[in-house]
């Protein structure tokens, strides 16, 4: 990391709003306890996704272009994609995630699943968008012949603010899209997922502090903080903070840092859509031929669109 970034970074945990960013949710360990997240009796994402995928995934299928190029963002098990390549049936996969262990072993355990599929990854941070120019590389002089298609499971778009998820979706290079994204519901039902008895989600929140002790080089303690989600109603949004049990002090390359008792630092937003509001962010995005497919419980919907470049 350059010194211009490990400040900035710095200077987010230390403004009156501290921030870190979602990506340090995110390393060997986080990919895994995500993972088991998605296993937890109420966090249905990951479930109500598969079921979708199960029931739907032949119309799918029909309206996505075929002999595609599949390019999975934050693929991280490439569990989702395992389930998708026998029907979407592309003539290449592109898992992209960030780096870490956990995603090469995913990437490399899609590979022995599916002998005959040109398999490829790209380790990198899309927070900032996704460039084309790295799947160019990738298919080399197939670049003409395989029409891009997106595939952004998980409602990892809710990572992004409307607008950041409108710009990102509106810059893909893609001749079609597959997303799912989380639907609004009660806020209970929400407080649930992410807040569970075994505290699996506040071991993947803390975990973000052990990242940043690696990263920084600071010396986080995570017994001295706790997990704490919120529903913001306004944004419609779940929000994960880390709370600062009690006064304490950390070091850093740059100084000490004090963070007194209760004091929070925000980890993620994730945002959750109306069908309806979803599409809109499509259509401004420039994509046309808009389905869903929404799961049965109303939790969860998927969507396909393609667009005219
Ligand atoms: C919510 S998980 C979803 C994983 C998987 N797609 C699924 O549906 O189960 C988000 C994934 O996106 C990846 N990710 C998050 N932020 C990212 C970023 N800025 N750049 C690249 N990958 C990112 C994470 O590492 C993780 O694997």
């Amino acid at each position: 990391m350059t010194e211009v970034e490990i400040k900035k970074i710095l200077n987010g945990i230390k403004a009156d709003k501290a921030s870190l960013p979602t990506r340090y949710l995110y390393d060997n360990l986080g990919g895994i306890l995500f993972e088991a997240i998605t296993e937890l009796p109420k966090y249905n994402a990951t479930r109500d996704e598969l079921d979708i995928f199960r029931d739907k995934l032949d119309e799918i299928a029909e309206v996505l272009p075929d002999n595609a190029c599949l390019i999975d963002l934050g693929a991280g098990s490439c569990r989702k994609a395992a389930h998708v390549i026998p029907s979407l049936q592309p003539s290449r996969y592109i898992a992209v995630d960030l780096p870490s262990d956990f995603f090469v072993q995913s990437v490399s355990s899609l590979e022995n699943k599916f002998p005959h599929l040109t398999v490829n990854s790209l380790s990198l941070d899309f927070s900032q968008g996704f460039k084309v120019e790295q799947v160019r590389k990738l298919q080399g002089k197939n670049s003409n012949q395989e029409p891009l298609v997106y595939f952004y499971p998980g409602s990892t778009v809710g990572n992004f603010n409307p607008d950041e998820s409108m710009k990102f979706l509106k810059d893909l290079s893609a001749d079609g899209i597959l997303i799912g994204v989380d639907l609004i519901k009660p806020p209970e039902v929400l407080l649930a997922a992410y807040n569970d008895k075994l505290g699996v989600t506040a071991a993947f929140n803390r975990n973000a502090l052990l990242h940043l002790n690696r990263d920084l080089g600071t010396n986080f303690d995570v017994e001295l903080w706790g997990h704490e989600a919120i529903f913001n109603d306004e944004k419609s949004r779940i929000e994960m903070h880390l709370v600062s049990l009690e006064n304490q002090i950390v070091e850093s390359s740059h100084g000490e840092i004090l963070f007194r008792k209760g004091q929070t630092i925000h980890t993620e937003n994730s945002y959750k859509y109306t069908v309806d509001s979803f599409k809109a962010i499509l259509d401004s995005a420039g994509y046309n031929n808009l389905n869903s497919f929404v799961h049965s419980s109303e939790r969860y919907a998927m969507f396909t669109a393609t667009k005219d470049l």
